[in-house]
Formats: C-alpha cells, sequence, structure tokens
C-alpha cells in the first residue's frame, strides 16, 4: 500500500467512526474501456479487480457490510454479448476468489433475481454462498439482476400472503415487516453510498434501505478504484454530521 494509503488508513481507524454498511454503484466499465479502444467486456473484467480492491480496503479498514451493484435487472436489456461476458465473468470471479474469501472470512450473499441466472452461474453463486456461510469478518452483498423497485413489491406481495392467509392483521404491517422482507432482511441499512463515474443517479438501487445513508460521487471510474479512494470515501464520511432528521443540540 502507498505511504498516503497508510496514513489514511490510520486516519480512518484513529476517528473511530467507521461506516458499518457501505453500499456502492460500481459505474464506468465501459467508458474506462472506451477510453483504451477496447471492447466494454473488458472494462468489466478490469471492474473485477477493483471489487478485490475494495474487499481488502473494507477489511483493513473494519467495514462490516459491502453491498456492491453488480448487475442491475435492467442490465438484461444489454447486447446478449455483454450479457454473457458479465455472466462468465461472475463465474469467474467465484473461481479464483472463492478460497480467499474464505481464508478471510468474508461472507458472500447474492441479492437479486438468483432464478434468473443460467444454471451453471446459479450453481457457482449457490457453492459460494454455502462454502462462505460461517465468514464473520466482512458481508459481501453482491446485487445481481437486483432491482429496488421490484425488491419491494416482492416483500409488499410476501406480506400480503402472510395477511391472506390470516397470519398477519394488516393494522400489524409495519416498516420492520416490511424490511423483514427485502432481501437485506436482518442487516442494518448502508450508512454511506458511494457512486463512481460521477452520475448523480440511484439508479434504482437500494431505495429503501438509503433513506438515511450519506452519498459520496467520486468522479474515478470503477476499474480505477482503489482500497485509497476507498478510504477518502470513509474519511469524507467521518467529516459528515448526521441527523436523521432531527436537529443535533
Ligand atoms: C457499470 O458500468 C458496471 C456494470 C454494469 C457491471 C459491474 C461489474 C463488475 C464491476 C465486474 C464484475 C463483478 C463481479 C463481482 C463478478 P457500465 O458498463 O454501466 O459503465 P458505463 O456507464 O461507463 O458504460
Amino acid at each position: 500500500m502507498s505511504s498516503s494509503g497508510d496514513e489514511l488508513l490510520t486516519a480512518v481507524r484513529l476517528h473511530g467512526r467507521v461506516p458499518a454498511h457501505i453500499a456502492v454503484i460500481m459505474d464506468g466499465n465501459g467508458r474506462w474501456a472506451q477510453a483504451r479502444d477496447l471492447p466494454r467486456p473488458a472494462g468489466h473484467q478490469a471492474g473485477m479487480a477493483a471489487v478485490r480492491e475494495i474487499v481488502e480496503g473494507g477489511l483493513h479498514a473494519g467495514v462490516e457490510i459491502l453491498t456492491l451493484f453488480a448487475f442491475s435487472q435492467e442490465n438484461w436489456q444489454r447486447p446478449p454479448e455483454e450479457i454473457d461476458a458479465l455472466m462468465s465473468l461472475l463465474e469467474e470471479y467465484i473461481a479464483r476468489e472463492s478460497d480467499e474469501l474464505k481464508a478471510q472470512a468474508v461472507r458472500v450473499r447474492i441479492l437479486g433475481e438468483i432464478e434468473r441466472l443460467s444454471p451453471a452461474a446459479r450453481t457457482a453463486v449457490d457453492r459460494l454462498m454455502a462454502e462462505t456461510a460461517e465468514g464473520t469478518a466482512l458481508t459481501l452483498n453482491l446485487c445481481i439482476s437486483y432491482g429496488a423497485r421490484s425488491e419491494i413489491t416482492r416483500a409488499a406481495r410476501l406480506v400480503a400472503e402472510e395477511v391472506a392467509a390470516g397470519r398477519r392483521l394488516p393494522a400489524e404491517v409495519t416498516e420492520e415487516v416490511l424490511a423483514a422482507n427485502l432481501y437485506t432482511a436482518g442487516l442494518p441499512d448502508p450508512d454511506l453510498l458511494i457512486r463512481t463515474s460521477g452520475e448523480l443517479r440511484l439508479s434504482n438501487f437500494l431505495l429503501w434501505q438509503l433513506a438515511y445513508a450519506e452519498f459520496y460521487v467520486t468522479p474515478v471510474l470503477w476499474p480505477d478504484f482503489t482500497r485509497v479512494h476507498l478510504f477518502e470515501a470513509i474519511r469524507d464520511y467521518q467529516n459528515r454530521e448526521r441527523r436523521f432528521g432531527r436537529v443535533l443540540v
């Protein structure tokens, strides 16, 4: 790690208030490839290395949960070659990283419609989730075939089924009940959202869970994102005052 990375990490840890849960919109792979006259999948390949960087950085900083937006429901509308490349990359990521993730006690979970994945990708993710289930150092949520509106709609449907079956009264449907039916059930909401490549959009990501998150947008394209950028984002977060709608006295 560069000396500035070491100094930043020390500053992050000394401050103490490290965000427990960081969510990331990993954007800019296509532009990164385009700038180098490479095909778009080359940008996703480079983006995979940045995933390793952020996991390492998260572990060093003491982040407990990382939630990464890897593939949206809208991404199914991309050209078939790009979708195939992303699915192969997911399998490659798992083949390449699973030993390291297990050794580092990282628990991996996939959030999204995993039933839409190819059978090979499905088998690989099921195995990765089972093999890392006991990890306690960091929870890594990979959002794949994920869309927040459909996640909330699915949760509403599950709760409606409980009500229709007489297991719950309508008056008992609270925020907690709805949250318990989201993919993120049992996890605290993200404290910090990082978006790379400069776009100021949520892109249908964690609409419920990001209600009180601090936003950090950087112009850095995702494949160029390193642990040092992560530490910079955390330092920025540590200088914010979180009020949750209240007045601080
Ligand atoms: C957004 O860039 C990124 C994606 C749609 C895919 C994200 C995938 C990875 C980071 C690599 C794979 C990760 C795992 C865990 C297997 P974009 O293509 O929308 O970029 P652009 O806006 O510049 O076109």
